[in-house]
């Protein structure tokens, strides 16, 4: 491990008593005047992340991310509202000292801002420059970074000569330079392939992991989220909806919007004659059509296999997706389950009793049947 690397740990290991809150925004709000009424981007934003957390803030265009990144490295003065890193107040800095303090804030960008006349090496030593290090000191970092990042033999090479990935890769390691505390990364794979995406976000998690560097990720994309984040926070109208536990949120929605960004990765399309048939005879018959969800299931529980095993129901699936949050089963599927119908209601209700979320769609009439 390089040496600098080293030092990192040691620094979070220290001040890991001292306050475990990296990151608090607290009643943050930014108001722009606009071209007609004001806009209101940031409506009391509170939000606290721990020391060594990776926290995603998902919401769609216009919810207000880009404000809240401007606005937590002061970049953009809020209107009312407090910003604090690691117990400092950054909103009652003045210009010099906000300097000295956006140090501890690494940003990462979507179109990765490298400077083209500049080599990989001399993008990622720019800050050590900036902040007065020697130059000897400058090409160890640089070369240690280079190497957290998987680049060293591109050390030498123009932005132009890179893959999106590698340019993310010297993005990651430049903001990295003056050893921050957070992580800032906006929109950091949304130039990416789905493949180098996934790339990108194992060596946030690796880097956090092995610096205990801080990271907020904003993104519209609720597949960033469920990758890496611990903790989610749902942005929208500069409004947080709703945040926690990266599972617990995504499980238990309580807002359209969350609600609608699960549906992106584990929605399923039943076949829309068999719903309409469903639909037309509510309750359980002798051939019935229920949705289930597998939320809180302990994972490799064989519950499907289990209830037709004790039940005398045959259970044929037509439609699901099962994902998983940090290795726990997340997702659902519609099945239909024919056998008679106290022995389905039976099986529903070991179903329930096992935590799993059973929903009846109806049933299908046996003469209907030949049409799902
Ligand atoms: N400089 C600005 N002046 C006026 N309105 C702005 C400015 N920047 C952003 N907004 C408005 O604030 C809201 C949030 O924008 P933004 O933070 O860019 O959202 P996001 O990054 O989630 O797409 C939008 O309604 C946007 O039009
Ligand atoms: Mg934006």
């Amino acid at each position: 491990m390089p040496r600098w690397i080293d030092g990192a740990i040691v620094c979070a290991a220290r001040s890991r008593n001292k306050n475990d809150r990296m990151l608090e925004l607290v009643d943050l709000t930014k108001i722009y005047p606009g071209a007609k009424a004001p806009v209101v981007a940031l409506d009391k934003v509170n939000l606290t992340v721990g020391r060594g957390e990776i926290y995603g803030v998902i919401g769609r265009s216009g919810a207000g991310k880009s404000t809240l990144i401007r606005c937590i490295n002061l970049l953009e003065r809020p209107t009312s509202g407090m910003v604090r890193v690691d117990g400092h107040d950054l909103s009652s800095l003045g210009d010099r000292a906000l300097n000295q303090a956006r140090r501890d804030i690494g940003m990462v960008f979507q179109h990765f801002n490298l400077l083209s006349s500049r080599t990989a090496a001399d993008n990622v030593g720019l800050p050590l420059e900036i902040a007065g290090h020697k130059p000897a000191e400058i090409r160890t970092r640089v070369a240690d970074l280079l190497d957290l990042v998987g680049l060293t033999g591109e050390a030498g090479r123009y932005p132009a000569q890179l893959s999106g990935g590698q340019k993310q890769r010297v993005g990651i390691a430049r903001a990295l330079a003056n050893r921050p505390k957070v992580l800032l990364c906006d929109e950091a794979t949304s130039a990416l392939d789905p493949e180098t995406t996934l790339q990108i976000l194992d060596l946030i998690a690796d880097i956090n992991r092995r610096l205990g560097v801080t990271v907020v990720l904003i993104t519209h994309e609720m597949n960033v989220v469920r990758r890496i984040a611990a903790k989610v926070a749902v942005l929208e109208a500069g409004r947080v909806l709703e945040s926690g536990p990266v599972y617990d949120v995504f499980t238990k929605p309580v807002s359209e919007t969350t609600r609608s960004f699960v549906a992106e990765t584990v929605g399923y399309d039943i076949p829309p004659a068999l719903l309409a048939l469903a639909a037309q005879h509510p309750g359980i018959g002798p051939a019935t059509l229920v949705r289930v969800e597998l939320v809180g299931v302990a994972p490799g529980e064989p519950l499907v296999s289990r209830v037709s095993r004790n039940f005398a129901v045959d259970l044929r699936i037509v439609a699901g997706r099962i994902d998983a949050i940090q290795g726990r089963p997340f997702g659902g599927m519609v099945m239909l389950a024919t056998g008679t119908p106290d022995v389905i209601a039976a099986a529903i209700d070991y179903l329930r009793q096992h935590n799993v979320h059973v929903e009846v769609l109806g049933h299908v009439p046996t003469n209907d049947r030949a049409a799902s």
